[in-house]
């Protein structure tokens, strides 16, 4: 296991027994347990920083715990699948959001699951073969050399797994590649996971690598986010062909790619943008 996974088991016990020492009336215990929890949270996210890689599959019994504004229901909602559809994700685990995905798409439409981790294919395709559903091609492999062609697939999506990536840019690069012009990108990221990237940070490097957030849906520490691919860099400003909204009732992000319909328009708003 990452010696972030045991700094985040430490948290959890320490917690767990800081709120059982409160209800036992052992004030000064409760607060010890307390702060001893703060400082091994602290270190999970450091360690994970310093040293990224895969969840051990020996603690996927927390993928298992219900997600709240992370459910698979909510993913369906800004990922929007469609029948027939060809859709990727990266790092599904034991397929959590996948098989829904799946469902959504059959019987004609493919979702890929591509995870680094044997064990947790095995997982996913056992519980896929359980549901009876056929229409998931799981491979083991890395994201940051897709093992899929140019423009294959209608959107890709990743649930708690783009900070467990250790070059996330490489990572970004191949969604570029192998998502279509007009495909979507969703990530989602909850910060009670060590490999949590926030999504100001998220949102600059999909700039880089030629995506414009599209929307957001959730809270800060519970998101989903969806991005769109941009069109060639021209004049150093990132060109959306997408009209980049923010969903009203949705997070306060703000949107960081403009469709230009016009050159005229294009100068106007040109001092909107933020660069990178
Ligand atoms: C925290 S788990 C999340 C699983 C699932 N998305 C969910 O939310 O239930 C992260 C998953 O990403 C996978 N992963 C980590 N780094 C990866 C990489 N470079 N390429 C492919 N998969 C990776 C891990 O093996 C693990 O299954």
């Amino acid at each position: 296991m990452r010696r972030q996974d045991w700094a985040v088991l430490g948290a959890a016990v320490s917690l767990i027994s800081g709120t059982v020492a409160l209800f036992a009336g052992t004030m000064a215990l409760a607060v010890a347990f307390v702060l001893v929890a703060s400082f091994t949270g602290v270190a999970a996210r450091m360690w994970s920083h310093s040293g990224p890689g895969p969840m051990s599959h020996a603690l996927r019994f927390v993928l298992w715990l219900p997600r709240g504004p992370h459910s698979p229901k909510r993913l369906l909602q800004i990922l929007e699948p469609h029948r027939g559809e060809r859709i990727l994700e990266v790092g599904p685990g034991i397929g959590i959001h996948a098989l829904p995905v799946a469902k959504a798409i059959g019987p004609i439409g493919v979702l890929d699951a591509l995870d680094m981790q044997q064990a947790m294919i095995a997982d996913l395709s056992a519980r896929a073969r359980h549901a009876g559903i056929a229409n998931i091609a799981a491979v083991c492999g890395d994201a940051m050399k897709l093992p899929y062609s140019d423009s294959a697939f209608d959107a890709v999506f990743l649930i708690t797994a783009l900070g467990e990536i250790p070059d996330q840019d490489a990572a970004f690069s191949e969604f570029r590649r192998v998502i279509k012009p007009k495909g979507r990108l969703v990530i989602g990221e909850m910060m009670i996971d060590p490999d949590f990237v926030p999504l100001g940070e998220l949102r600059d490097r999909a700039l880089r690598a030629g995506f414009a957030l599209e929307r957001s849906s959730g809270l800060r520490p519970a998101y989903f986010a969806s991005f769109r691919p941009t069109l060639a860099m021209a004049g150093g400003f990132p060109q959306s062909e997408h009209v980049i909204e923010r969903h009203p009732d949705e997070s306060d992000e703000p949107a960081v790619g403009i469709a230009f319909d016009s050159s005229q328009e294009k100068a106007a708003r040109a001092d909107e943008f933020e660069t990178v």
